[in-house]
């Protein structure tokens, strides 16, 4: 079965992706600290005739990491070069990117803690000095060329902000977090983007997906298609609150919001008393890879109270026995508490 909330985009849905990007930040919905900060940032730099600060974006997967980095670039009227940390397997490519930028150009890396160690050695002359040395020839023949390049803007997002080394992360003078979105932003998100599909959502629809789409855009968006999809074929293109839970249900979405994987984290905790469970135990009974669990799954177990993370592994707690319908084992008492 495909998963609601896979991280990547699925066939068909980059294009679709793509076309709901905002491109500027009008149509950027919430995040209002993250684009105060930025906004401040980018008409300083104008007023200044300088290149934006280095810009590193962190955030769960589907947040607006890639859409803000669009955005902040032609805010500055400025082209933007994509790339990502595991395309620049050898400091040779990342080169090849950096001699072609002009001045003032925004270089994107997409999940830039994945760049191998060379790579990002060779980043820390090229961002502070905007100059980077390469190594040519082997053995006792190698010697190293500086090169020097024009100033640029480094933009590099990331699922796994702990993962940058520290020296790494200080070349960054500007750190946005984003954090997942509240239902009201979400049901905005997905009314615009009804309109950009040409469908009609009523609201109490668009309530009702950006209830169960767990923080995040990229799942309200992507639940919005499928419903589409629904409304188009036997509803006359229109999306009311019993169309919305038709096509969730279709999804295998429940009335929590959880999905046929976040039940069945939840029935393995339930299986092993309740945890903790270790993430290796959880990713082999649920079929799918730890990062993922770790990434996309657990954050709204989390947040939702299903879920704790200790440091012995995963436990449920009391409100998960109740949504599994099953009876909540009595409370412990704490060892130290007993007498
Ligand atoms: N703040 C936002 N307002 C409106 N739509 C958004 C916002 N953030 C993300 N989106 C939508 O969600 C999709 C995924 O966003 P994206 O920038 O690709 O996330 P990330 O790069 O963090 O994984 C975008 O195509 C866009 O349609
Ligand atoms: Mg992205």
């Amino acid at each position: 079965m495909s998963q609601p909330f896979a991280p990547t985009a699925e066939h068909g849905e980059d294009l679709f992706e793509v076309t709901l990007r905002p491109r500027n930040f009008d149509r950027f919905v919430g995040q209002r600290r993250v684009v105060d900060n930025l906004q401040l940032a980018l008409r300083a730099a104008r007023a200044r005739g300088d290149c934006l600060d280095h810009l590193l974006l962190s955030g769960l997967p589907g947040l607006g990491k890639t859409t803000l980095a669009g955005i902040v670039a032609r805010a500055m009227g400025s082209q933007l070069h994509e790339t990502s940390g595991p395309a620049l397997a050898r400091p040779g490519d990342l080169v090849g990117i950096i001699s072609n930028l002009e001045e003032g150009d925004f270089l994107f890396i997409d999940e830039i803690h994945r760049l191998p160690r060379a790579v990002e050695e060779m980043l820390y002359t090229a961002m502070e000095d905007f100059v980077v040395d390469v190594v040519l020839d082997q053995g006792p023949a190698a010697r190293s060329l500086r090169l020097s390049m024009k100033p640029f803007t480094l933009v590099g997002a990331t699922t796994r902000e702990g993962l940058l080394s520290a020296p790494f992360r200080a070349r960054f003078g500007l750190q946005e977090k984003l954090e997942l979105y509240d239902p009201p932003e979400l049901a905005e998100v997905v009314t615009r983007s009804a309109k950009a599909l040409h469908v009609e959502l009523e609201s109490d629809a668009a309530h009702f997906l950006a209830e169960r789409s767990r923080g995040t855009p990229r799942v309200a968006n992507r639940f919005l298609r499928r419903v589409r999809d629904l409304a188009q074929e036997a509803y006359d293109n229109r999306i009311d609150g019993a169309v919305a839970a038709e096509g969730l249900g279709r999804l295998g979405i429940d009335c929590h919001g959880l999905c046929a994987l976040d039940r069945r984290i939840l029935e393995t905790l339930l299986q092993h008393g309740g945890g903790p469970v270790g993430l290796k135990t959880l990713a082999v009974a649920a079929g799918e890879e730890a990062r993922t669990i770790e990434e996309v799954y657990e954050p709204y177990l989390i947040r939702t109270g299903l879920l704790r993370r200790t440091s012995q592994g995963r436990c449920a707690s009391p409100r998960s026995y109740e949504i599994m319908g099953q009876e909540a084992p009595p409370p412990q008492r704490e060892p130290g508490l007993l007498f």
